[in-house]
């Protein structure tokens, strides 16, 4: 590699990693593409915050990262309750020696139905834990991003083809993660100028997590007692046949790692010219 190559890849001008010394916030990081996130944080040196329901997944991330040389902090609760938004922030800062550099929002599923199906417990649900979440965290941690201390501060919205193309199906989704994205530029145009916080959303397409694996393999998750399957009927997946990820010029999903690995290019240094974009990470799909 040459120097600059060199450079440009942080191993000279970043020793610690692109992101040292910074403090992260992953919300939804006990797996799937925010656990990648974390992983892939915190080898560069940031100490990352793993948010999620789960607990136990929680920690394990969070203990792995600490096995293999990192730093992280398991800070588990549910997202759609007030009160755990304002614990994150406090355990965060805590952790953080009283900063919080990087929040990634990310946490979330999917509870699809038609539109003349769909209930008000599925709107309500998504539309809460996909935008009005992001909101209440990032407000939450204002004091924390409106600094002027000269060093770097990101926020990244997770999005999805979903919410910039629509889906059928997923009215409540599509609503949410097309929100996020006008929250994302009122963000980088209210918080750039003064402080230099740089917003931006990162839409996914179709990534090999549980949210795309057969719907088969069980995996669930609780709304008030009530089971939200996860996944992709199988039957729906074999539809496809041949023409499975046709409209993929990659012809392939993608990896969480590979998903991951774009968060980060955004909230690294090299992407500090980078505000207010929606990022699309899909294999080229809908271009
Ligand atoms: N997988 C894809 O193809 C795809 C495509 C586009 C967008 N996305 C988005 O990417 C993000 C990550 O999805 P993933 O595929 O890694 O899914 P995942 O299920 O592997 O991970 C999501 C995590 O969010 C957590 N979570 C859910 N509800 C929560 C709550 N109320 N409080 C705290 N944590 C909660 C879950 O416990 C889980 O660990 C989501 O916002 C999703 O909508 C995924």
């Amino acid at each position: 590699m040459s120097e600059r190559l060199a450079q440009i890849a942080g191993h000279l001008n970043y020793p610690q990693g692109l992101l040292s010394g910074q403090v992260a916030i992953i919300t939804g990081a006990a797996q799937g593409i925010g656990a990648e996130t974390a992983r892939l944080f915190a080898n560069e040196g940031a100490k990352v915050i793993i948010s999620d329901i789960d607990a136990s997944q929680a920690q394990n991330v969070a203990s792995l990262i600490i096995s293999n040389g990192g730093q992280a902090l398991a800070v588990p609760g549910d997202l759609l309750d007030d009160s755990y938004i304002k614990t994150l922030v406090q355990k965060a800062a805590e952790f953080g020696n009283n900063k919080i550099h990087i929040i990634v929002n990310n946490a979330g599923f999917t509870w699809d139905a038609v539109i003349h199906k769909m209930t008000d417990k599925q709107w309500d649900t998504i539309i809460s834990l996909h935008s009005t979440v992001p909101f209440k965290l990032i407000r939450e941690a204002a004091p924390y991003f409106r600094v002027k201390d000269g060093e770097p501060r990101n926020i990244i919205n997770i999005s999805s083809t979903s919410g910039v193309h629509g889906n059928a199906g997923q009215a409540n989704y599509a609503l949410a993660k097309a929100g996020v994205v006008g929250l994302t530029k009122t963000i980088a145009k209210e918080w750039g100028p003064s402080f230099g916080v740089r917003a931006n959303t990162i839409a996914f397409g179709h990534i090999e997590t549980r949210l795309t694996a057969n719907k088969e393999a069980g995996a669930f998750v609780e709304v008030n007692g009530e089971k939200v399957a996860l996944g992709i009927p199988e039957k729906q997946k074999k539809a496809a046949g041949p023409l499975a990820y046709f409209d993929i010029p990659l012809r392939r999903p993608g990896t969480a790692t590979e998903a991951a690995s774009a968060v980060l290019a955004i909230a690294s240094p090299l992407s500090s010219y980078i505000t207010g974009q929606t990022i699309m990470v899909t294999g080229g799909r809908n271009m």
